[in-house]
């Protein structure tokens, strides 16, 4: 692990801006593996080799377990339980909500009482109570319940297959349990590097895996991500002869054509393009190698690729632009719209954008600054003539924590974590309060996996579960899940309170 101070050194380290200022610092969310490079920090931004830690060619268990590991290291390489997914297929599904829910088994677990005691500043809940929380919680509503009740939908990411958390049944539970999650992203595993590891030769055996789940346990499925720069097989991002813009748009058409038709409306959308722009005020374009080669045009390539494999295969799944720091009043927000006014202009179809919203306690936009700018974004038409939808896709909020993956450090303060709570009220209540957001899925749910303690040094505590007895133990839900609810249920603009 890099010190403090070389990261800092090199730029890597966030560096906490209260959210004050008109024109925010950025998220510092590119400091996982900048330019495709990787900064040693994650094991999975591996962007520039085509070697992976992961195994595909595990499956992960979809049922209770009753292992008693007690391992505590998120990076010990864990056995999952070998099972049959029971479906390998990638038939085309609805991508509607499912109207009927069914609860998935619950791991045994004592439910303590919640608090009900208001805090000072009038959150409902101030520490983590809820230990109930692979099944349905107390109140029989949970978070996407809450979101369904009005026409959205509520999911989380998975690093599902090849994980720890592929192998831990409480993990598997909470994910499973339909009430609190009806829609799924893959963490990583549809990325580039495991699709198509060499040039033309396509891999799906763990993206399979993971639809074959996510089917089996009714979820909508977000797909991510056709065109990044981060993830990238060492074919691509160190080719053997140069890049012309001719070949490298022939490998990112084709790479387009073939994981689409594989998928087909197994995804109800597509994260088309992640992340094309730099994150200064004045939100220049990122400087990658699909950049370097072929100019601000992959991007249009890459929506055209897209919708002619729509066209091609008939299918119905949405096509999303996707980047952080355009949450919010932002230069790079107005980029983004212009980007999709562009590609309207020039007939080609963009269907919504991904919000991503990687937040921090002490940089978060207000519940009004989102809201207006879901606003502008929900506002352009499309090359249909139809106003674009946007989902948040992304959403976390870290709080500075150098203590354990399982349990809070003492720096996690009952302050910090009622802005944590307000901070994810805040940004659900954008989606539920605009008409054109679809929904809300954070990126993944329990401490113990989440990207931020090896991206952002000194972070954590970000998710909304966490495990004091280390992987493969019971979930306990934290206050924000309350405010979830809440942020949905009550459309009426407001405060948590
Ligand atoms: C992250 C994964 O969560 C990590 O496991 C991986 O090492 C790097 O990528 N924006 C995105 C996601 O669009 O794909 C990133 O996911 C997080 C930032």
């Amino acid at each position: 692990m890099p010190s403090v101070r070389s990261l800092l050194a090199l730029g890597l380290l966030v560096t906490p801006a209260v959210f004050a200022s008109p024109v925010p610092q950025g998220n510092g969310n590119d400091n996982g593996c900048k330019n495709g490079q990787g900064n040693g920090l994650s094991k999975k931004c591996t962007s520039t080799s085509s070697s992976t830690s992961r195994s595909t060619s595990t499956s992960f268990s979809t049922s209770q377990s009753t292992s008693t590991s007690t391992s505590t290291s998120r990076s010990t390489a864990v056995t999952p339980t070998p099972t049959t997914p029971s479906s390998t297929s990638a038939a085309p599904s609805t991508t509607v909500a499912p109207t009927s829910i069914s609860s998935t088994s619950a791991v045994s677990s004592t439910p303590s009482p919640s608090s009900t005691a208001p805090s000072s500043s009038g959150f409902k809940l101030l520490t983590p109570t809820k230990t109930a929380t692979t099944g349905p919680l107390a109140s029989a509503t949970g978070m996407a319940d809450a979101a369904v009740a009005i026409g959205k939908y509520f999911g989380t990411a998975a690093d599902i297959p090849g994980t720890g958390a592929a192998s831990d049944p409480y993990y598997l539970a909470g994910l499973n349990n339909i009430h609190n999650f009806n829609q799924i992203t893959p963490a990583n595993i549809m990325k580039w590097q495991y699709l198509e590891p060499q040039q033309n030769v396509f891999d799906f055996t763990g993206a399979d895996q993971f639809v074959a789940l996510a089917k089996t346990n009714q979820k909508i499925i977000r797909c991510h991500t056709l065109n990044w720069y981060q993830q990238l097989p060492n074919w691509l991002s160190n080719p053997a002869t140069p890049w012309t813009n001719e070949t490298l748009m022939d490998v990112l058409v084709n790479h387009i054509d073939q994981v689409m038709g594989h998928f087909g409306d197994s995804c109800y959308a597509w994260d088309v393009v992640n992340e094309v722009f730099n994150d200064d005020a004045t939100a220049t374009w990122r400087d990658t190698i699909w950049y370097r080669t072929s100019g601000p045009s992959f991007v249009s390539v890459a929506f055209r690729a897209a919708n002619a494999a729509k066209a091609k295969y008939g299918l119905k799944t949405k096509l999303y632009y996707n980047d952080y720091n355009i949450e919010y009043l932002y230069p790079k927000s107005n980029m983004a719209q212009q980007l999709v006014a562009n590609l309207t202009t020039q007939g080609i179809n963009v269907d919504g954008v991904g919000l991503q919203s990687h937040f921090a306690n002490t940089f978060t936009p207000s519940l009004s600054s989102q809201q207006q700018n879901m606003a502008a974004f929900t506002a352009l038409k499309n090359a249909k003539g139809v106003n674009i939808e946007v989902a948040v896709t992304e959403l976390d909020v870290r709080v500075p924590d150098t203590g354990s993956l399982f349990a809070p450090s003492a720096s996690v303060t009952a302050a910090i974590q009622n802005q944590q709570v307000q901070f994810y009220w805040n940004t659900v209540n954008a989606c539920a309060t605009t008409a054109g957001c679809v929904g809300v899925t954070v990126w993944d749910f329990v401490d113990t996996y989440s990207w931020i303690p090896s991206t952002f040094a000194g972070t954590g505590f970000g998710d909304l579960y966490y495990q004091p007895g280390g992987a493969n133990s019971p979930l306990v839900g934290k206050a924000a899940i309350d405010a979830i609810i809440d942020g949905f249920q009550n459309v009426q603009p407001g405060t948590y309170a």
